[in-house]
């Protein structure tokens, strides 16, 4: 396939290159797209390297397929150009994500849906839904969903490099600093402290990733719960989430109470997530599988799991995963890779 990925140099543009490499994606041609700061700059992939384009009249002509790793306005003016330029859009920013005629596809969950894409345009849903379902799915196919109730632990890479560059900046020491420093490829204090998040980041937690929308809750809180509901074909859906940024690095942590329609013991959900694709069940003993493990690797890990003792065919249960790999690149390439197969 020829293959586009615009926001090559961000830090899901970089994994994904990452992942076509690595899961040998049939890639006969890739061409690399950023903005004007980076243009001619030279990008590894397959051992040689490809060079960055601005996006301008005609990039697309040729490709199969283009992945968009930009934000939302860039995302909205050039996905249909790519789409009239004759190639699939395979999208990990918000743009299309509520339009009816873009399905909303994780990879494990409803791969079905990528097939009916009227637009030309298959979006990724936002890192920490992708996380969540991936766990709850099998369950909710098992059981059915009633209500959810979700606190999300976010990581800063969750906005973007200049959310990693923030951490790194306001923090000296700390696990994961240098693969930061690496992955922002720039000088920390470039930006200074605050551009990001208005309060510190580093040593603190932030009750509110995203910005504030309808009745209070933010536009992460409403993108879990109307995304949740798109990608599990059930409108009626009850969910409620919390938000929360924390200074972690990569990977974003859920902690969910999760209501069934049938009662779903400990045991049941436990077999059902041991061989679930994409999940890794860490009960061990400790069953507590942290961000930083999680981070890295493409299963989401799922811990904790309770039977709630407050009120009946209700479980809770902890999960995490990277949100640059799972939340996004490699949910992309898993899609491609489903496109390859038609
Ligand atoms: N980070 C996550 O965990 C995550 C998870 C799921 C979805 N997403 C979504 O994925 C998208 C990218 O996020 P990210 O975290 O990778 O952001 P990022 O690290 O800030 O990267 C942004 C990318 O956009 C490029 N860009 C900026 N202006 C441009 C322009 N005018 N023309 C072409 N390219 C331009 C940047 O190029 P330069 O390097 O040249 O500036 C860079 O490659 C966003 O829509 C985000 O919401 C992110």
């Amino acid at each position: 396939m020829r293959v586009g990925v615009v926001g090559a140099t961000g830090l899901v543009g970089t994994e994904m290159l990452r992942l076509l490499e690595e899961r040998d994606f049939p890639v006969t041609e890739l061409r690399a797209f950023a903005s004007a700061r980076s243009e001619g700059r030279a990008l590894p992939f397959a051992g040689g390297t490809v060079t960055c384009e601005v996006l301008r009249d005609g990039c697309f002509d040729g490709l199969d397929l283009v992945v968009i790793d930009v934000d939302d306005p860039l995302a909205l003016e050039w996905a249909p150009r790519a789409v009239a330029a004759g190639a699939t859009v395979v999208d990990n920013s918000a743009a299309f994500r509520s339009d009816p005629d873009v399905p909303v596809v994780v990879a494990e969950v409803n791969p079905d849906d990528a097939r009916d894409a009227p637009k030309g345009i298959i979006a990724c849903p936002n890192c920490t839904t992708m996380v969540l379902l991936t766990a709850l799915a099998p369950l909710h196919r098992a059981a059915t969903i009633r209500r959810m109730v979700v606190a999300s632990y976010q990581a800063v890479s969750g906005a973007g490099q200049p959310g990693l560059r923030e951490l790194a900046s306001q923090w000296t020491a700390g696990a994961g600093r240098e693969e930061a420093l690496r992955r922002a490829g720039t000088v920390p204090d470039l930006l200074g402290a605050g551009e990001v998040w208005s309060r510190p980041i580093a040593g603190n937690v932030i009750p509110q990733a995203g910005s504030v929308k309808e009745a209070g809750y933010t536009s992460e809180e409403w993108k879990l719960v109307h995304e949740s509901r798109k990608i599990l074909h059930a409108p009626d859906l009850r969910a409620t989430a919390t938000c929360v940024r924390v200074p972690v690095y990569v990977g974003h942590s859920l902690a969910a109470n999760v209501e069934f329609e049938r009662p779903l013991g400990r045991d049941e959900a436990a077999a059902l997530l041991a061989v679930a694709p994409g999940v890794v069940l860490v009960d061990d003993g400790h069953g507590a599988p942290t961000a930083l493990e999680g981070a890295g690797i493409d299963p989401v890990l799922v811990g904790r799991l309770r039977e709630d003792q407050s009120q009946p065919n209700t479980l809770d249960l902890w999960v995490t995963g990277d949100n640059l790999r799972k939340g996004a690149a490699l949910n992309a390439v898993q899609l491609a890779e489903l496109l390859v197969q038609d």
